[in-house]
């Protein structure tokens, strides 16, 4: 058996915490998750997908019909309800970290790994993305992402360099999850 086939079933076995993806927006949160699932054969939920398929409505439709604060009471409600599971993968929306109530229920029973990309890269993963509302321009963007960074950094249990490949950064986030373990 290949060493990494023993470390995902190793990982089945004793894990009994969430695993919190945190991070600015196109740092890689639900494109990470959902592969780093396929590996340790977790569930993953994107806070985001998730506000999506309860209202039938984008992201981008309920910031605009709605507004931003009903946007952050419906994700609030979705991390409050997704705490009570465990052994998931939490693919969180950018701003969710910034709020007490939702660090407080994420931390419960969950380790958050702050994916860490530059702004370069971000500006790049997202430079033909339209669909974010917080994204107005580049300025806006490299404000919003210097007044979070230290939030990012300060809430989390690891941190993940995020300007790498998928597969580097999944394989980084088991290595520091079998720290955990030990
Ligand atoms: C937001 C990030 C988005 C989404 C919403 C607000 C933010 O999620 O939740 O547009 O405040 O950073 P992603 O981080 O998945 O883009």
């Amino acid at each position: 058996m290949s060493k990494s086939i023993n470390l995902i079933k190793s990982l089945n076995n004793n894990l009994d915490f969430n695993i919190v993806l945190t991070g600015f927006m196109g740092c890689g949160k639900t494109t990470v998750g959902k592969f780093l699932a396929s590996k340790i054969g977790y569930k993953v939920f994107d806070t985001d997908i998730f506000i999506e398929n309860k209202t039938g409505l984008t992201v981008s439709n309920i910031f605009k019909i709605y507004g931003e604060n009903h946007f952050r009471s419906l994700e609030k409600i979705c991390i409050k309800n997704l705490s009570f599971f465990s052994q998931i993968i939490i693919s969180t929306g950018g701003g969710s970290i910034l709020d007490n109530d939702n660090e407080k229920n994420l931390k419960r029973n969950g380790k958050i790994f702050f994916l860490d990309a530059s702004l370069p890269t971000i500006i790049s993963r997202l430079k033909s993305d339209f669909s974010r509302p917080l994204l107005k321009n580049k300025d806006f963007e490299k404000k919003l992402f210097y007044k979070r960074k230290d939030i990012y950094l300060t809430t989390a249990d690891f941190i993940v360099d995020a300007n790498r490949s998928i597969e580097q950064i999944c394989k980084d986030i088991i290595s520091k999850i079998k720290i955990i373990e030990k």
